[in-house]
């Protein structure tokens, strides 16, 4: 539990920072890496994106892996998860371009995308940190309430709660937001050696209890976390009050 947003950010940039250095990644042997969107991780990728500035990290031998991406709307809009990521983050950084993977929500065939996906993570061995988000609804990715804990990268259709939250970056114009989104799965995440996720505020705080403090269960899918042998989460104050 750390004090605010910017305190959660600094102690999992800084988290982060360790285990790829400590892992010293190399072409062969890059370090795999999985990303998410939202307001949660910005302050960890401001503190990531200073600590490469100042030369104490790099994300040269680094692959990373997207959670998710809208179905319906084109990599360059606004709002994609694309153009967020290379907005918020891989265009400060020293990443080589290839070695970034988002899903393609625009493809003909998403289910062939997805299985690509699944394939090419496997291809490096597996993923060796998920860094996380969560939605109100407690999902991780865009596994909404319900979905399997044993699901792997697929099609999703987003919970009316998703698409009411997700107005406020569509000029709060509900019917602007994509119905679908393709996501990594529950058992995708559970796969990666290490999770962490970052909590924070208020909205989170129900999410957070039920996920920590009851059973696991598929309508709160970050409690998928606890059958992990190694997930952090890290919360500000007012994710806590509810606990
Ligand atoms: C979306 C993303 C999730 C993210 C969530 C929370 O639903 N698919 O991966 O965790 O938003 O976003 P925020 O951090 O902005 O609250």
């Amino acid at each position: 539990i750390r004090e605010d947003p910017p305190a959660v950010g600094d102690y999992v940039a800084n988290y982060i920072c360790k285990r790829i250095n400590d892992f010293s990644p190399t072409p062969d042997k890059p370090f795999v890496l999985g990303l998410p969107t939202g307001s949660s991780p910005i302050p960890t990728y401001k503190a990531l994106i200073a600590m490469v500035k100042k030369g104490q990290l790099s994300f040269k031998n680094v692959v990373t892996f997207n959670m998710d991406e809208y179905v319906g709307i084109p990599s360059d809009h606004p709002e994609s998860y694309h153009t967020f990521m290379f907005r918020e983050f891989f265009s400060h950084i020293d990443i080589q371009p290839s070695n970034v993977n988002i899903l393609d929500g625009t493809v003909e065939d998403l289910v062939g995308e997805c299985n690509a996906y699944e394939k090419k993570i496997k291809s490096y061995g597996g993923i060796e940190l998920f860094l996380g988000g969560i939605g109100e609804d407690g999902h991780i990715a865009f596994n909404e309430p319900g979905s399997s804990l044993a699901s792997r990268t697929r099609i999703k259709t987003l919970a009316y709660d998703t698409i009411l939250a997700n107005a406020r970056f569509f000029n709060n114009d509900i019917s602007a937001v994509p119905r679908m989104a393709l996501t990594v799965g529950v058992a995708t995440v559970l796969d990666s050696r290490e999770v962490i996720i970052a909590v924070t505020g208020l909205r989170k705080a129900l999410a957070l209890s039920k996920a920590i403090e009851e059973g696991v269960n598929h309508l709160w899918t970050l409690s998928a976390l606890q059958l992990h042998p190694w997930a952090l989460i890290v919360v500000d104050e007012d994710a806590t009050s509810e606990l």
